[in-house]
């Protein structure tokens, strides 16, 4: 491979690289006022803007993750939703949301979970690997004979799109459509209060959503692919549509938005050719991304029982919010926690949560991740490539792009 037509063209310099990200640093200014405020309170602080405890630091965020009975995550979308109890709009979604695997505990989070993991199985995750490979591979070629072309709705978003189709066994052509709704069910957790017509949308949302699974949970969902007789399956009928629109809702949404970012490092040059062809250096610079970027910022529980294991007693019911992008920038942690450093080798982030609601896409969202690299890398010439604008999403709860408009430059 020629170098002019690499992404990176060795390791560039650190200060260079934080000079680069200029634009993203909105959430790491965010990440160390939290930091501040948790240093003057202990190991969690009160917040009156959000009308929540905010967990900053590593040690403790682990600690509420892995601790579910005191920090439970059941029912906390109805916690989320509080202020709006008695619109309809409302009932309709805290039916939907009154269980899941995201709302449960152990041991029915157990229940759950055995269940994705039977439908959704690691080995499964790395099966379609090759075919991530191709499909992005087509993407970016596609891509790069564009004039003009906005790189995030069209590699990010349609990356995104197209795997978790195959992955749960949808048609992709649906896939507008389902992503539409999952942009209003996104839309309730991307603020700490959503408006009225939020959760309205959202709503109505649900409705269609579950309508749609409802009707191809016979047919070909990736449900039919499994073991129906299984001891592992104890979800009832409508707990099983839940359950696979979890995952296409999560499976869709936080992964966009990392994906938005690594194709901002490449085309801001920052994708070395080491990054590109090893994959110990390209596991390190995927590492780095979701450390820095934290491209899930948070995540909520509430509190099971009274309780001062942080420090102040924090009441029964209370929310409590943990900083996922703060915990991975705690300097006790992370050296130079705010530096952008692909070359990182203690790298313990957190970005996928820990505990029993660890992500259950951790390893597809890296072959995503590690096929975007691969495809743009080989194929990107940053010569012939510029950035027109970006517009960067950075919500409460996530951190991507909105937009990366590219242009081809005429020589
Ligand atoms: C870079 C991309 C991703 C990030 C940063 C991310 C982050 C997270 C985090 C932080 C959690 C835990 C939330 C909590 O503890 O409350 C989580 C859970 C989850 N993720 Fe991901 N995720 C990503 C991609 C994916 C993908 C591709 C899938 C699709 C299979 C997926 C499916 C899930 C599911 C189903 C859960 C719920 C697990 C449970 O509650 O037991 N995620 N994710």
């Amino acid at each position: 491979m020629k170098s002019q037509r690499a992404v990176g063209h060795g390791p560039p310099h650190p200060s260079a690289i934080d000079d680069s990200l200029d634009v993203s640093l909105r959430s790491v200014a965010r990440v160390r006022s939290l930091r501040r405020l948790q240093a003057q309170s202990g190991q969690a602080f009160w917040s009156t803007d959000l009308n929540a405890w905010v967990v900053a630091k590593y040690g403790p965020a682990i600690a509420v993750l892995r601790n579910p009975s005191t920090f439970t995550s059941a029912r906390r979308f109805e916690t989320l939703l509080a202020k709006a109890k008695y619109d309809p709009a409302v009932a309709r979604l805290l039916s939907h949301y009154g269980a899941g695997l995201v709302q449960a505990d152990p041991p029915d989070h157990t229940r759950w979970r055995s269940a994705a993991n039977h439908y959704y199985p690691q080995a499964y995750m790395r099966e379609v690997e090759p075919t991530v490979n191709e499909i992005c591979a087509r993407f970016c070629e596609d891509l790069l004979t564009k004039d003009q072309a906005d790189w995030n709705a069209e590699l990010a978003d349609k990356l995104a799109g197209a795997v978790i189709s195959l992955v749960v066994g949808i048609d992709v052509t649906d896939c507008a459509r389902l992503v539409k709704w999952i942009g209003w069910i996104a839309q309730l957790v991307s603020e700490p209060l959503p408006s009225d017509s939020t959760v309205r949308e959202a709503a109505k949302a649900v409705t269609e959503m579950e309508a749609y699974f409802g009707a191809r949970s016979k047919t070909d969902l990736r449900l039919l692919h499994a073991d129906l007789s299984t001891s592992v399956i104890t979800l009832a009928p409508r707990e099983l549509v839940v359950l696979h629109m979890g995952v296409f809702a999560a499976g869709y949404t936080a992964i966009r938005h990392f994906l938005s970012i690594v194709i901002f490092l490449a085309v801001r040059g920052l994708v070395s050719d080491a990054v590109v062809f090893e994959d110990a250096a390209r596991r390190r610079f995927i590492d780095e991304a979701l450390r820095y970027f934290s491209p899930v910022q948070v995540a909520w529980r509430r509190v099971a029982a009274d309780t001062r294991m942080l420090g102040p007693l924090m009441h029964q019911g209370d929310l409590v919010y943990v900083s996922l992008a703060s915990a991975n920038h705690d300097p006790d942690v992370f050296a130079d926690p705010d530096r952008f450093c692909p070359e990182r080798v203690h790298n313990p982030q957190i970005a996928f949560g820990r505990g029993p609601h660890t992500c259950l896409g951790a390893a597809l969202a890296r072959i995503e991740a590690g096929a975007i690299i691969a495809s743009l890398g080989r194929r990107l010439d940053l010569s012939a490539h510029r950035v027109a604008s970006i517009e960067w999403l950075n919500t409460f709860h996530y951190v991507g792009l909105a937009r990366l408009n590219m242009e081809r430059v005429t020589r």
